[in-house]
């Protein structure tokens, strides 16, 4: 199963994604979840310890592996390199795991804003179409607003894609951007999730203006998500009322 996560910037998409990383390990899944964030946080959201933390590093800045892979030096373009590198013993090798989520950083790639693709770029690239070909786990993806990680050849195994929204217009507008973003590369099976929701008022906003897109729940505006966070504990074990809203959002998508 694959669920990409994708939203306006801090509208919960890393809050989301590690609840439903330990959810789907409560239901007895295998979890690998990619942060696919330029700025990567998912393992302090899902709590990782420094000492595990420490043996993670995104793929797009192991610059003797890419090279090895792609024939060529990161941060070079012109030149020849391999578009399609070995990758499939990558999420093994270079994830780690706690508390039964295995995590895979992905890192930024500086195309320079000229799309030109560079061996790192064609490195992450090839890596997320071999992700899309695991098969027994649940694959979960933090990505930032946009689908440009999920390119045509990767739409197919998408199951959900999930939006997610704070009741505000802004976010909604981003959502409304990315779902069309979605379509236009051929991605259907898209999904709103409401988060920080304070009261049926704004459950009812987010209903009434969501871009034509189920409406797969909410999970409620909670301090303790930002007291989780000074703690440095996971959401998933401080706040029942997300956890138990996050448990309902996986029921809804019956995949
Ligand atoms: N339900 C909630 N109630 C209260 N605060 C929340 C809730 N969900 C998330 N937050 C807070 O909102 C902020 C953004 O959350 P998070 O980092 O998960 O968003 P994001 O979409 O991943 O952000 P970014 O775009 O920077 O990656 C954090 O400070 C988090 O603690
Ligand atoms: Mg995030």
């Amino acid at each position: 199963m694959k669920i990409a996560v994708t939203g306006k910037g801090g509208v919960g998409k890393t809050t989301l994604t590690a609840l439903m990383a330990q959810c789907y390990v409560d239901a007895g899944k295998q979890v690998l979840a990619v942060d696919a964030d330029p700025s990567p946080c998912l393992a302090g959201a899902l709590g990782f310890p420094d000492e595990i933390r420490a043996r993670l590093h995104p793929i797009s800045e192991m610059d003797e592996l890419i090279e090895e892979r792609t024939g060529a030096k990161p941060g070079t373009t012109g030149g020849f390199f391999a578009l399609n590198p070995r990758v499939d013993d990558i999420p093994d090798r270079f994830s780690v795991e706690f508390r039964g989520v295995r995590l895979l950083e992905m890192g930024s790639v500086d195309t320079g804003g000229s799309g030109c693709i560079c061996p790192e770029a064609a490195m992450l690239k090839t890596l997320f179409v071999n992700l899309m070909f695991r098969k027994d786990e649940v694959l979960l993806l933090d990505m930032y607003a946009g689908v440009e990680h999920l390119g045509r050849a990767t739409v197919d195994f998408v199951d959900a894609m999930l939006i997610v929204v704070e009741p505000t217009r802004r976010s909604l507008g981003t959502a409304s951007q990315i779902k069309n973003l979605a379509n236009d590369i051929g991605l259907t099976r898209l999904y709103l999730v409401g988060n920080k929701v304070r009261n049926q008022e704004e459950v009812g906003f987010l209903n009434a203006y969501s871009p034509d897109l189920p409406v797969l729940g909410f999970l409620p505006a909670d301090l303790a998500v930002q007291e989780a966070d000074r703690l440095g504990i996971p959401v998933y074990d401080h706040v029942p009322s997300l956890r138990k809203a996050t448990e309902d959002l996986i029921q809804n998508l019956k995949l």
